[in-house]
């Protein structure tokens, strides 16, 4: 439809229909006639005036339910504006690949451009058009479940993964009927909840909001995204939802988001628990005024939006401009054309798991693990060895992990048959030893018999899909009990242990490292985990992952991360002595640092060299580094260039990312590495929130994690 008729519409409806657009149900109304709630999840139900008026649906798949409602709905209505399909299709629709944090740790953002490409597909040729990711959320604190759906701790590679997801979902064009709009979430800063707990508070600062917290929204609004969602914490003491200066102020006016606001579940009617309304209605007022558009899941809009109208309470006028955004979105993905736009059963059949999707699922949870630990045991040699592989990983626990919906577990490739078939000459011997939290003496005397027998031992080891993700906050976050006694007791055996973990979340490994001569971080690999996992650890694959999260030596050091802030009292400076910022009983490092990750071979740099040592406003200047690859097997490695600023008017990161490159490089082979620095990457958020670089100087750190060693320094004249 041209665009200039979407105001003709607009004029045509009643303001019921127009509210009906800002309220966003469940599909069931429309399958079932009988429909009706009752009981606990009573509040859920839809009323019944929504449903010929409602604007969108959540969570329905397939390509005949949605065909169905958007009918259904389509005969009902009096204006017959399409239904918009919205859902959770986070790592993947029904090919699972690894999670978002795993596909953070592959450090190539094009991971994250194919797989959203591919869920994109699943998802369109089920019926729905939106999906609520990707999840760009800053995150410090593994307690947290929900990290393991962002791609970690920096904003930089945040930046970078937020606008690869984007583009992926969205591609170039609408005209591609398999092209999905995206929904980046969780606005604002909903990674920062005190203590780790789902949905808590969060206090920070509007300065550093801005400096380390909004660039990966940002970054998918400037790649287009076409919805925000609002996030269920309070920023500055408000809701998301009814924060009016977060959501119109910010995030409309100077952020320059022209797309549709959707709240999160319930979140509009959250504010009366959060105590800043006093019941439904002042609810509704406070998200309306905010500029929420779409309220998910609950009705006070429905309720009381005329009444705010009426009352002179709500401009009409907000309404409208609500309305519209969602005319315009549903006119841009062509649904008054089509209001099916690709749903289709035949191309579910086609397309959906299908060996080509499937194939990028593997070769993605490949690139996303991050070999932790290694001594001299991986990779595991086709030579006629027996090994045993022991753990509810081995075979039958869930890979997908959280977030999966549509994925079925029991379709994932199995880490048992993959490394047998991987492992042509020699013995795969499997025992469980244990579930995710629970063992018998009769699992535990099978794994130690099978351990014994063998001349290495594979632990497959982990969290439950379900402890990680929303509402899947831990306070503890080392391995359930039965499964650390599993892995000490095979240790006493004295065989070479390689633990690989399946967990979504930087986990204390203090009952596993001491016990494992090498560890995989596997996370929840997908899909395709096992043959993934078996790929890597017979060499078939070299393992070229780095964390995006740092991983704690122990949870009472948490939030560790690389990009803290020096103190006036650094430990390092202060080596005898009480007086220093440590902690008595364990270091203020993390056990594995940000950016850490190995491979099969080794890697060498050369001294850095930079082309300059002063800056300008108009010179930049260029760091170089010789990368060597000075083993025997061909290797990826991620070369990263981190900066610190001597000297800010507010205290800077002791190191921040500024710029990565993964490189392969066959065996003997040297390839050159450069970084062009440029004032704009120097620039931070000053007290007065004004963004500017200082003159001054600046350390330089080239290398293989955040912990690269200095490797130059230049001065900014201004
Ligand atoms: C709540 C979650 O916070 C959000 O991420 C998700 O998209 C919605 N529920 C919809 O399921």
């Amino acid at each position: 439809m041209e665009e200039s008729k979407l105001q003709d519409l607009l004029n045509e409806m009643t303001l019921e229909e127009k509210v009906g657009q800002l309220t966003q149900v469940f599909g069931q109304p429309y399958l079932d006639d009988n429909y009706e709630v009752t009981g606990p999840m009573s509040f859920l139900a839809v009323p019944s005036e929504l449903v010929p008026v409602a604007g969108s649906i959540l969570g329905a798949s397939g390509a005949e339910s949605t065909r169905k409602i958007q009918d259904v709905y389509l005969e009902k209505s009096r204006l017959k504006i399409p239904l918009l399909f919205m859902a959770d299709v986070i790592h993947g629709y029904k090919t699972i690949f690894p999670i978002p944090l795993g596909i953070g740790a592959s450090w190539n953002p094009d991971t994250a451009v194919k797989t959203a490409k591919i869920s994109a597909v699943e998802t369109a040729v089920s019926g729905i058009h939106v999906t609520f990711s990707p999840m760009v959320d800053l995150v410090r604190d593994p307690r947290w479940g929900r990290v393991m759906e962002s791609t970690g701790e920096d904003k930089f590679l945040n930046e970078q993964f937020a606008e690869a997801f984007v583009r992926g979902y969205q591609g170039d064009s609408y005209s591609d009927p398999y092209a999905i709009a995206s929904c980046v979430k969780h606005f604002a800063a909903y990674g920062a909840p005190e203590g780790g707990r789902d949905y808590n508070t969060v206090n920070m600062s509007e300065r550093q909001l801005r400096e380390d917290y909004l660039s990966a929204y940002q970054a998918a609004i400037d790649a287009g995204t076409e919805l925000v969602m609002t996030s269920f914490n309070v920023v500055d003491g408000i809701p998301s939802t009814g924060n009016r200066w977060l959501l119109k102020d910010l995030l409309r006016d100077e952020m320059g988001f022209e797309g549709v606001v959707i709240s999160d579940w319930g979140a509009v009617k959250e504010m009366i628990p959060h105590g800043v309304a006093a019941d439904e209605k002042e609810a509704a007022l406070k998200a309306l005024n905010a500029t929420n558009d779409i309220e998910m899941m609950t009705f006070t809009y429905h309720r009381y939006a005329k009444d705010h109208i009426d009352a002179g309470h709500v401009d009409e006028k907000l309404i409208d401009e609500s309305v519209m955004r969602i005319l315009k979105l549903k006119n841009k993905l062509g649904l008054f054309e089509n209001p099916y736009r690709a749903a289709s059963q035949d191309d579910e059949k086609d397309l959906i798991f299908s060996d080509a999707h499937r194939q990028t699922a593997l070769e993605v949870a490949e690139e996303s693990m991050v070999l932790l630990k290694n001594d001299s045991v991986l990779p595991l040699e086709d030579n006629g060895q027996t090994v045993a592989l022991i753990g509810p990983f081995a075979e039958g626990e869930d890979m997908l992990g959280a977030w999966s919906w549509k994925g079925e577990a029991e379709t994932a490739s199995s880490l048992h048959a993959s490394l047998k078939s991987a492992l042509t000459s020699g013995n795969v011997l499997y025992a469980k030893g244990s579930a995710i939290t629970e063992t018998t003496e009769e699992w535990m005397e099978e794994a130690v018999k099978a351990a014994s027998e063998a001349d290495v031992v594979i632990m497959a080891l982990g969290e439950s899909a379900e402890m990680s993700g929303e509402a899947a906050s831990r306070s503890d976050i080392t391995l359930p009990q039965s499964q650390a006694d599993l892995l000490k007791k095979i240790a006493e055996l004295g065989k070479p242990i390689a633990t690989v973990l399946f967990n979504g979340r930087p986990l204390d490994l203090n009952t596993v490292e001491p016990y494992s001569d090498a560890i995989l971080e596997a996370w929840f690999p997908g899909t395709e985990g096992g043959e993934a996992v078996a790929n890597v650890l017979t060499g078939k694959t070299n393992p070229s992952g780095k964390l995006p999260m740092s991983f704690p030596e122990s949870v009472g050091q948490i939030p560790v991360y690389y990009n803290h802030y020096n103190t006036g009292r650094p430990a390092e400076e202060r080596e005898e002595g009480r007086y220093a910022s440590r902690y008595l009983d364990v270091s203020n490092y993390p056990k594995y640092a940000f950016g850490y990750g190995l491979s099969y071979t080794s890697f060498d740099y050369s001294k850095v060299t930079l082309s300059n040592d002063i800056m300008t406003s108009d010179e930049t200047i260029e760091v170089s580094v010789t990368l060597t690859n000075t083993g025997n097997r061909v290797g990826q490695e991620v070369v990263q260039l981190y900066i610190r600023d001597l000297v800010g008017e507010v205290v800077r990161p002791m190191k921040e990312l500024k710029g990565f490159r993964k490189v392969q490089l066959n065996p003997g082979e040297s390839k050159k590495v450069s970084f062009t620095l440029s004032e704009d990457m120097l620039i931070y958020v000053h007290q007065d929130l004004t963004e500017k670089a200082d003159a001054g100087e600046f350390d330089v750190f080239v290398g293989a994690s955040s912990l690269a060693e200095h490797s130059g320094r230049f001065s900014l004249k201004k």
